[in-house]
């Protein structure tokens, strides 16, 4: 009866859109792995995962929430109202911004706001252009749900910026563009004019404008502007990871068009049910507690200020100091055009661990590298005093 199925057997293969790219960076936390256990000394600017716990007030709502005894069962799709709130009057407080809560969606980290936002705003197949250097998920992500990115390239000389003159340039099949600011890796921030030029010309061709803020408050010169006071029909996206340093409690937030609130909460409710309600009551406490994060981004400041300071020393020339964030982006194309391979060089002879750039750039990453700096001082002058002779090294060859 089964005569005409075929006997050969063939195993199912994955989906094309599982094809994500591995990160190297990954492939050098094994490296890293190793060494630690073979007993070597591992001096990592790897992560960008402040290393400080998160605020006092947020440990002690979860506290709190735990000793309870109460259930912690979901939530609302869109999130705790009084976090939902709270967020809003945090635009408040630091843009002077009237963001209605309505507006706000409280989602599992940046990144499962950024699948939501991708999935509300683009059908399958759309092209959206990405930035590079940029955060790599991007990418992977849009590529998970079947949508094609295109490379938007930056470099060192405009200072890594998205020029109105690059959107306008945009292929006709580009429905939407996404920018970070400050940026991971380069730093790079946008001022309130930029942020306008870009949102206006999005408007005007019609493309959805996707605003990753998730580094706001770690500003070195001047303090962040968000797109939400250009205009309301941009995606907002943000949360807890960083300027609190909350990156395990897998808790941000969108900014949402009123038209899309709808689509998220039922995808939401789809997709997650809700965001971790812990870290939602967490998060409440936490958007109050910028008398204790303040100095943190002070310290972050001396450490990219050393940093800068000895990349002269290097022989490393080609940087754009960053604005934001807690990276620096560096060209070490004088040195190598292998970035991984230079990264696994200066793990193995010197124990200092950075990130290959070509997990942030396709087009010229095998030539730059990206240090974190979001560490306490001691890592980053024991990293420094590692280098240092290397780099002597290495311009003497
Ligand atoms: C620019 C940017 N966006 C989003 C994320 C994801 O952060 P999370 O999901 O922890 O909020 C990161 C993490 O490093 C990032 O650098």
């Amino acid at each position: 009866m089964l005569d005409h199925i075929d006997k050969v057997f063939v195993p199912l293969a994955a989906s094309s859109r599982s094809d994500v790219e591995i990160y190297q960076m990954w492939e050098i936390f094994k490296a890293v792995n190793a060494k630690v256990k073979a007993g070597g000394k591992v001096v990592s600017l790897l992560a960008g995962e402040p290393t400080l716990p998160p605020p006092q007030a947020a440990i002690k709502a979860a506290q709190d929430a735990l000793s309870s005894g109460k259930p912690l069962g979901y939530t609302e799709a869109l999130g705790i109202p009084a976090l939902r709130e709270g967020i809003a009057q945090f635009y408040q407080r630091r843009h002077g911004l009237e963001i209605s809560s309505s507006r706000v969606a409280v989602t599992v980290g940046t990144s499962s706001g950024l699948m939501l936002a991708f999935l509300a705003a683009f059908s399958a197949g759309d092209t959206v252009a990405v930035v590079e250097p940029s955060y790599p998920a991007y990418r992977g992500t849009l590529k998970a749900i079947d949508l094609v990115p295109y490379r938007l390239t930056t470099n060192a000389s405009t200072g890594y910026r998205v020029t109105p003159e690059m959107i306008a340039a945009l292929p006709a099949q580009v429905k939407g563009v996404v920018i970070a600011s400050p940026a991971n890796p380069t730093g790079t921030m946008l001022s309130a004019e930029e942020l306008r030029a870009i949102y206006d010309l999005c408007q005007q061709r019609g493309l959805w404008l996707i605003v990753d803020e998730l580094y706001h408050g770690v500003t070195y010169d001047r303090a962040a502007e968000t797109v939400l006071s250009v205009g309301d029909d941009a995606i907002v996206i943000n949360g807890f990871s960083k300027y609190w340093g909350m990156t395990g409690w897998r808790i941000g937030w969108l900014v949402l068009p009123e038209r899309l609130v709808s689509r998220i909460e039922a995808l939401h409710g789809s997709l997650q049910i809700s965001a971790p309600t812990l870290s939602q009551l967490a998060g409440i406490a936490a958007l109050n507690a910028d008398a204790e994060l303040t100095p943190r981004v002070e310290a972050y400041r001396r450490n990219r200020d050393k940093l800068l300071a000895a990349l002269p020393r290097w022989g490393i020339t080609r940087f754009a100091p960053p604005d934001g964030a807690f990276y620096l982006y560096i060209d070490v194309g004088d040195f190598t055009d292998d970035s991984v391979a230079f990264c696994r060089r200066m793990l193995d002879e010197t124990g200092v661990v950075a990130a290959p750039g070509v997990d942030f750039n396709t087009a010229d990453g095998h030539r730059y590298i990206r240090f974190s700096f979001c560490m306490d001082a001691a890592i980053i002058d024991d990293a420094i005093a590692r280098l240092d002779p290397w780099f002597r090294r290495l311009n003497r060859q």
